[in-house]
């Protein structure tokens, strides 16, 4: 099995074969070696992302072509569209800002694309209310080739933090296929980050293969990605290899469930809404009924919430996608649970999420390419038959009225319908 990053194609056989690999590798007396000594040290740090990171990513976009003036007008955007106030606050340098090492060995940025600098752009976006994040690599070159961190763990995460960044992405590029010495080299970074005594989230992006939700913890990280490259794209194509559709990526999650809560997130990447083909990456691009799916699962998911598109160029239907609070509130929802499948019939899933105060958010996702009736059974829901209660449809904002049983909704093609159910003595938040 090759485990490099641009000739995988995920499946679910090549993750199951992983967690059983892993299972039984004795990967025990690894977790436990240090463990009281790291409980002691994260007891004294404050905790991070309690709810899913959001913000905004430069990847989808702008791949190699990010700079200190794009960047900055995002960060006014952010601002002056009142997706800081909805919770966005990370904007996150991805791939390509790096500009190789000085002759003492740390880490420069690209001085083309950033002339100021670093710590400038971070003053800046912290000036505004949000925070930075940065990206690097456990090999010895990114993904786009630029300079790695591996060898510059700690000299890297001490210049990351003396920069005021707030957030690093770690990539597994150029670095060995082999999940211990992954586990090793992301723990080196998440110790590094942490031995800088900076509250920074540590990301960790080596796409799934080594199941980092059973290790991601430990290493230090409050995020992992679950799959590969969402890609502009529905389903994923049977010819191209470097990224995946929505509904992989949806997939890719179902059963992990219990591996995230707060303080520690599965990472289906990030969010494609908006994209309409003209980004950096693979697709084509997606129908508004597909990018409002992906957010709908997404936040069901409770999954990072990272922007990909241009916020510079929002239109009406990307704004109302990203910006509809009673959708963000089922992500950032405090109990933190993530959602799971309840039901599947041919093209048809039903999806439950917990909410604080015993309300559950549902999810009628249509596959298929007509529409479907779907159907939310309270058995599946976890609810007596006989219960009375009042549904809300989260993107029409309207109250459905009262169901009992069983719910059943016409979904439009590719389409989601995200629901919140409560008992009716409880008082519906708008
Ligand atoms: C990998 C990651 C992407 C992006 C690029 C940058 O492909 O999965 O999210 O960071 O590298 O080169």
């Amino acid at each position: 099995m090759i485990i490099s990053k641009r000739k995988v194609v995920f499946s679910g056989l090549s993750k199951r074969w992983f967690d059983q690999i892993f299972l039984g590798c004795g990967l025990l007396p690894f977790f436990l070696f240090g463990a009281a000594e790291k409980m002691a040290a994260q007891a004294a740090t404050p905790p991070l992302a309690t709810t899913p990171p959001m913000g905004w990513n430069s990847w989808n976009t702008f791949g190699p072509d990010i700079n200190a003036g794009v960047v900055r007008q995002v960060a006014d955007q952010m601002v002056d569209f009142g997706l800081k106030d909805l919770g966005y606050e990370y904007i996150v340098l991805d791939d390509h800002w790096e500009g190789g090492r000085d002759r003492q060995g740390h880490l420069l940025a690209n001085p083309q694309k950033f002339p100021e600098g670093i710590k400038a752009l971070a003053d800046y976006i912290h000036g505004k209310g949000l925070k930075l994040g940065i990206y690097s690599d456990a090999g010895d070159q990114t993904c786009g080739g630029e300079v790695g961190s591996f060898g510059h763990e700690e000299d890297d995460a001490a210049t990351f933090a003396g920069w005021g960044v707030d957030y690093v992405k770690y990539d597994y590029c150029n670095a060995p296929d082999d999940f211990k010495e992954a586990i090793r080299r992301y723990t080196k970074m998440g110790d590094a980050l942490k031995a800088t005594q900076r509250p920074i989230v540590f990301s960790i992006c080596e796409w799934g293969p080594r199941s980092p939700w059973l290790w991601g913890r430990q290493a230090g990280a409050q995020l992992w990605r679950t799959s590969f490259d969402v890609g502009d794209i529905w389903d994923t194509p049977g010819n191209v290899q470097s990224c995946i559709g929505i509904l992989t990526a949806i997939d890719a999650e179902a059963n992990l469930e219990g591996h995230a809560g707060p303080g520690g997130w599965n990472d289906p990447d990030m969010l494609v809404v908006g994209l309409g083909n003209k980004g950096n990456i693979k697709g084509g691009g997606c129908t508004v009924a597909e990018y409002q799916t992906q957010m709908s699962m997404w936040c069901l998911l409770a999954a990072p919430l990272m922007i990909g598109c241009d916020i510079r160029n929002l239109d009406a239907e990307t704004k109302r996608i990203l910006t509809n609070p009673e959708v963000i509130a089922v992500d950032q929802d405090i109990l933190g649970s993530q959602g799971h499948r309840v039901a599947r019939t041919g093209c048809t899933d039903v999806w439950l999420k917990p909410l604080v105060n015993g309300a559950i958010a549902v999810a009628l996702l249509n596959r298929d390419d007509h529409p479907e009736m779907i159907t939310a059974r309270w058995q599946d829901l976890g609810l007596k038959p006989e219960a009375a209660m009042s549904v809300r449809d989260l993107w029409s904002h309207k109250d459905l009225g009262t169901y009992t049983g069983k719910l059943t909704l016409t979904v439009q093609p590719h389409a989601t319908i995200l629901l919140k159910v409560v008992s009716p003595s409880e008082t519906i938040k708008k």
